[in-house]
């Protein structure tokens, strides 16, 4: 049988002993609305993390760094006390130091399962929805590489585990004013602070992070301490898709916050 706009070959819908039915597929549903707002989003997203992440500019201003500039590896993040945020490579690095930073968050977003999910819908059409077969005669899902290399997505965990603890030190950093004392809050704090959340809850929720606290067990009950944890990272996994987007949103609008404060065309409004 051969379809008229379905794939080619002999696979997929086109296998021998399919029904023949010319029609590419038959829902009637806006089943296109999905993938549409995917690729819309992170489009706009990697437009705006690419721009962001060559400027090398308007990423700190007392005591707010960017989350995509940390841990700030160029010299002007001197400054900031008490931070983390140290010149770790010195001055060799002559490029935007969130090029270094970016590859931990973005490799585990890129490997993510959601993501994967997502954007093989989004952009391949591989497929673009349920029971919208996709476009190629052929599919070897994540067996071959590149795709197989999606299976590092565990060792992304723990390096955006780290990320998220250094940017947690970023946000006790944001109580404290330019002089060091502590009792500082502008909107900015706050802003730090729910983009932390955002990533922890996201980070937390990982399907690694799940298996990691309650796989390779075989009596939960003789692990009440990690079934109790299972249970919450299984409450947030639920979430999951959810998390993502928010925390997406989340990290891109903190950066933008201290982007409009660092170049001035903000002023940070402080609480105390
Ligand atoms: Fe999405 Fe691990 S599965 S972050």
């Amino acid at each position: 049988a051969t379809g008229t706009t379905g794939p080619a070959g002999n696979t997929g819908t086109n296998a021998p002993g399919r029904a023949h039915i010319p029609a590419r597929h038959l829902r009637t549903d806006r089943w296109w609305l999905s993938p549409a707002t995917t690729v819309t989003i992170l489009s706009a997203f990697i437009v705006y993390s690419t721009w962001r992440a060559f400027a090398n500019d308007d990423y700190f201003a007392e005591p707010y760094v960017s989350p995509f500039y940390s841990p700030c590896l160029a010299s002007k993040c001197d400054s900031m006390p008490m931070s983390a945020n140290a010149p770790l490579f010195g001055d060799w690095w002559g490029l935007s130091p969130a090029l270094l930073i970016l590859i931990f968050p973005l490799g585990f977003r890129l490997t993510c399962y959601y993501y994967r999910k997502a954007y093989y819908r989004g952009f391949w059409a591989s497929p673009s929805a349920c029971a919208v077969p996709e476009p190629r005669g052929s599919y070897s899902g994540e067996t071959r590489f590149p795709l197989i290399l999606q299976n590092i997505h565990r060792y992304f965990f723990w390096f955006a585990a780290v990320v998220a603890v250094i940017l947690t030190w970023d946000v006790l950093i944001a109580f404290r004013d330019e002089h060091g004392a502590w009792g500082h809050m502008g909107l900015g704090t706050l802003v730090l602070l729910a983009n932390v959340l955002l990533i922890w809850a996201y980070t937390l929720s990982c399907h690694s992070c799940r298996h990691i606290v309650g796989g390779k067990l075989k009596h939960f009950s003789k692990h009440p301490v990690r079934y109790r944890l299972w249970g919450f990272v299984s409450r947030l996994n639920g979430r999951h898709m959810e998390l993502a987007w928010a925390s997406l949103f989340g990290v891109a609008l903190a950066d933008l916050y201290v982007y409009l404060v660092a170049s001035g065309a903000f002023d940070d409004p402080r609480f105390f």
